[in-house]
């Protein structure tokens, strides 16, 4: 079969192979990248589907403005502090990242990535042939001193980062927008877990400190359900214009029965209380691993409490082969993920795991296994 070069681009997540392996029954799977199922409003969706298709009637099935729905619009942009004109609803926050990807690159443009950074960010890159600058990152999020003299695009996760967690301090944040005017770069603020803060709310999205320069992209997905398939871009018109057209081309618009539903949970004012009880369960959640890492991992391995989101990650000592650690953690009955595939440059030895879908109960026990897996690796070598 003749196909194009950016297929040969397109490379199948490792980690949704390693899924499979978690699977397997038994094992407790810190691996996982997905919500709480428990927290799905189930009954308040059902009563939204059935008034979305009762006070919408057809509409609620026709085809739809690109745009998207004038309620979800609205409340993006109230929140984001812009008229609704500059909101784009997207199938997913995912196909943000693509939009952004296909309007702004073309091969060999430099984008700046932080490192490491969200896997499925770079999927929605790669095809494009960029080449990637890799910034160091520390506990306060990319360094800003760090960033090149160059660059078309930066995709940037200020809010408790996918995979470390970490957030961008509020200093470092003028500073990093400063950097990117220097240079002329558009900056892609991938913001899917900025809701989700379990100490105090996070600061100012990058968004807000130059509108014309940022493309801010966020989701329903942690918020009501993954499955609905509803983010959005939030982007100055012109931008935002140019994200339209390739939506059109992409898929015409996003799922209208799902963004009626939602449409109706917000009439009904449902998000505001549904955002405190996601905090309160993940906050549980992430509080029961960081005891369970500091009683059975702290001696050996590095890792900072998140603020907020779905992940923690963890930093061994160099030289660590987290892969053969994975095979001997599979074996104690755990998952988790190795470091590596979340780095467009050099990696270090490291692991993401999630509070997010595991049950309470287990956290405990799954660290525990990942640490008795870890004690045999390092007797091993
Ligand atoms: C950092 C980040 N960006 C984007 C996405 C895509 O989410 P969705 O397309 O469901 O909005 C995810 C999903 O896990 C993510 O972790």
């Amino acid at each position: 079969m003749r196909f194009s070069q950016a297929r040969a681009r397109m490379r199948s997540s490792l980690i949704r192979e390693l899924l499979k392996l978690a699977a397997r029954p038994g094992v407790l799977s810190l691996a996982g990248g997905i919500p709480a199922p428990e927290l799905f409003p189930m009954e308040a969706l059902k009563a939204a589907t059935r008034r979305a298709l009762d006070r919408a009637g057809p509409a609620a099935l026709q085809y739809s403005p690109t745009e998207g729905h004038p309620v979800v619009r609205r409340w993006v942009a109230e929140r984001l502090g812009v008229d609704p004109d500059w909101v784009l609803v997207t199938s997913g926050s995912q196909q943000v990242l693509d939009l952004v990807a296909r309007v702004v690159l073309d091969p060999g443009d430099p984008v700046v990535v932080e490192s490491p950074t969200y896997m499925g960010g770079l999927l929605a890159m790669n095809p494009l042939a960029p080449r990637y600058r890799p910034v160091p990152a520390d506990a306060q999020g990319l360094r800003p001193e760090e960033l090149p003299g160059e660059a078309k695009l930066a995709y940037l996760l200020p809010n408790f980062q996918n995979p470390t967690g970490a957030l961008l301090a509020a200093e470092r944040r003028p500073a990093v927008v400063d950097w990117a005017r220097e240079v002329d770069a558009l900056v892609l603020e991938d913001d899917p877990y900025g809701h989700i803060h379990f100490d105090a709310p996070p600061p100012p999205p990058l968004f807000s400190h130059d509108r014309e320069r940022v493309v801010y992209a966020g989701t329903f997905s942690k918020l009501v359900a993954p499955g609905l398939r509803i983010g959005y871009a939030v982007a100055a018109p012109p931008v935002l214009e140019a994200l339209i057209q390739a939506k059109q081309a992409a898929d015409l618009h996003t799922n209208i029965l799902g963004q009626t539903i939602l449409a109706e949970l917000i009439e009904a004012g449902e998000l505001a209380p549904l955002a405190e009880q996601v905090r309160g369960f993940y906050r549980r959640r992430r509080d029961r691993m960081v005891a369970a890492l500091k009683r059975y991992l702290a001696e050996d391995v590095a890792f900072s409490v998140p603020g907020g989101g779905m992940f923690l990650w963890l930093r061994f000592p160099p030289g660590t082969d987290t892969r053969r650690l994975l095979e001997m953690a599979l074996e104690e009955g755990v998952a988790f993920v190795p470091g590596e595939p979340f780095f467009a440059g050099e990696a270090y030895p490291s692991a993401r795991l999630t509070f997010a879908s595991v049950p309470e109960d287990a956290i405990e026990e799954g660290v525990r296994r990942l640490a008795r897996a870890y004690r045999r690796y390092l007797e091993a070598t």
